[in-house]
């Protein structure tokens, strides 16, 4: 499974990054060093600013670095932002450092760091996830990440995307590419969209932040619906043939709110997937 894992790592995907890790994951001897997924290369603190600036974490964000290193990521939302978080690394010299470094740095009561698989990590706590991991290692954790996590938090890769969930936002610090994702709430399903009198049932299909669907009256009509989420926020377009309307609103509970005065609500009647 890991020398799977490392084995899949693409050319194109390595040329891509022009960073640190990828050359080594071209030397065989490091990247199968055993229990690894993804060998060690720290990410340079100017792109660790940017990688938080990014996700902007706060006091009252907890954040998760997977395959934590020496603790930088974690150590430095801690100290600039006041953020909580907790790190994992397979190598207990790595967890060594990091203990040392949040000591240092004066966030021990911050910071946590665990010797752990990230594979058997729960992410379901973290309000902010940061990764410098492999396309490969990226694309198992994906489902993990949309399933665990709760709308809106906010994901940032160094180096490697998720293929095609596409980044809410993308950077670049002297070569290296850095992508940030905010985890889009789950609407995929029937919904009853009330206006007034009038009642349009909505039949959304979702890909990652993407909507598309079909609009139904109950007098029969039918129409198309185009939309995208980013973390709760909805906005989507209803054409029943005579012009779109666009909505807009906040996704909790099984409803979409527009705030008040809006003169419309809309209900998720069926959903498909969690
Ligand atoms: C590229 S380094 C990134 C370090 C740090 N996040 C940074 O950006 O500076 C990847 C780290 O993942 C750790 N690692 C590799 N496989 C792992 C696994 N299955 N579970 C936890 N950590 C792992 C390595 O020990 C290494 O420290």
């Amino acid at each position: 499974m890991k020398h799977q894992l490392t084995a899949h790592v693409s050319r194109r995907a390595v040329l891509a990054a022009g960073a640190a890790l990828p050359a080594l994951m071209t030397n065989p001897v490091i990247a199968q060093s055993p229990g690894l997924d993804v060998p060690y290369v720290p990410t340079p603190q100017d792109v660790v600013d940017r990688m938080l600036d990014m996700v902007k974490p706060t006091a009252k964000d907890f954040v998760m670095d997977l395959g934590c290193g020496d603790g930088r990521m974690l150590v430095t939302a801690a100290a600039k932002f006041g953020a909580r978080g907790r790190g994992v690394d397979l190598n207990p010299v790595r967890i060594t450092e990091a203990t040392e470094n949040a000591r240092r740095a004066n966030v021990s009561d911050k910071v946590e760091f665990i010797v752990a698989n990230l594979f058997a990590t729960s992410i379901r706590e973290a309000d902010v996830l940061t990764m410098y991991l492999l396309p490969s290692v990226n694309l198992l954790l994906r489902p993990r990440i949309l399933d665990e996590m709760r709308p809106g938090s906010r994901i940032v890769s160094h180096a490697f995307h998720m293929a095609d969930w596409e980044p809410d936002q993308q950077d670049e610090v002297r070569g290296r590419n850095l992508y940030h994702w905010i985890v889009p709430a789950k609407v995929a399903g029937k919904w009853n969209l009330h206006e007034g009198s009038n009642m349009i049932s909505l039949d959304v299909f979702q890909q990652f932040q993407n909507l598309t669907g079909l609009a139904k009256t109950e007098a029969g009509a039918k129409g198309k619906v185009t939309g995208r989420i980013k973390g709760t926020e909805v906005t989507f377009n209803v054409d029943m043939g005579n012009g779109s309307k666009t909505y807009t609103g906040k996704v909790a509970d099984g409803m979409i709110d527009p705030g008040s005065g809006a003169g419309w609500n809309a209900a998720h009647e069926t959903r498909i997937g969690r």
